[in-house]
């Protein structure tokens, strides 16, 4: 393994599951201390156990402004730093006709998916701009390029990570602080069994064959992706999308 994160603290979002499961032990693999955040105490707890001293793990709600001002409070206080912030917990929604679609779920959708990457960099950017920089990697969807029918609300939410993505780095590159987002394909995680519904089965090796490269990505992709752009090799990249799709997009 590189060794691309020494010395850097980043706090990972969804930290206990799926993408921010794997992001999180690679960038621990990589010489970082992790922060691992989730909603899911028993799951987060778990991750940070296992990967070790440079890991530890905060409860938090990324949609309850209180609970990501304390977040950062606490990554700077345990680590004495921070450096990269990885908006990455998210929520989706098995597949719902719009005019059934009740408000509460597309609430759910906006406040975990888009008002979490706000609120996150409203507090964090201060830090990273006094420590002298820093990078923030949102993970949007394919779905906000190419969406699925009955999904609406999830598809819309991931648009708006990518606008406030371009946004953001336009924004904040006089500050040193690189805003890039990681564009996934289907990947065979708790939160894409949600998303599948009824049928997940026959649903997933359609989708899986749509897929120029053959097959669902995998959390090792988003990782090693994620690594990247959180590294020194990306620090003139910024407001870019990248796609972790095995060309799903660009057929
Ligand atoms: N898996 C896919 O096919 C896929 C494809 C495209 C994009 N994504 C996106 O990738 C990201 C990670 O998804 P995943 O597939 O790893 O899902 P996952 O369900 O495995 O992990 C998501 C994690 O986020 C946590 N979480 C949810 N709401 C939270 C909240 N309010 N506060 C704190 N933590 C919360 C969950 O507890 C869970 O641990 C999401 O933003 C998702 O939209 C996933």
């Amino acid at each position: 393994m590189i060794d691309r994160l020494s010395n850097k603290v980043a706090i990972v979002t969804g930290g206990g599951s799926g993408f921010g499961e794997a992001i999180s032990e690679r960038f621990v693999a990589e010489g970082a201390n992790v922060l691992v955040v989730d909603i899911d105490q028993s799951a987060g707890s778990e991750v940070a156990r296992r990967l070790g001293e440079n890991a530890r793990f905060f409860h938090a709600d990324v949609a309850v402004e209180d609970s990501v001002r304390r977040t950062v409070d606490y990554a700077c206080e345990a680590f004495g730093q921070l450096d990269i912030v990885v908006n990455n917990a998210g929520v989706a929604s098995p597949p719902v006709a719009i005019d059934l679609m009740e408000e509460a779920l597309f609430d759910r959708l906006f406040n975990t998916n888009v008002k979490s990457v706000f609120l996150f960099c409203r507090h964090a950017v201060p830090v990273l701009r006094a420590a002298g920089g820093g990078s923030i990697i949102n993970t949007a969807s394919t779905s906000a390029l190419k969406p699925r029918p009955m999904n609406a609300g999830y598809a819309a939410s991931k648009a708006a990570v990518l606008t406030l993505t371009k946004a953001l780095a336009i924004e904040l590159a006089g500050d040193n602080i690189r805003v890039n987002a990681l564009t996934p394909v289907a990947s065979d995680t708790p939160l894409f069994r949600d998303f599948l519904g009824d049928g997940a089965e026959q649903k997933r090796t359609e989708i899986a064959a749509a897929i120029p490269l053959g097959r669902l990505g995998l959390p090792s992709d988003m990782a090693a992706c994620a690594a990247f752009l959180a590294s020194d090799e990306a620090c003139f990249l910024t407001g870019i999308s990248l796609p972790v799709d095995g060309g799903w997009t660009a057929s």
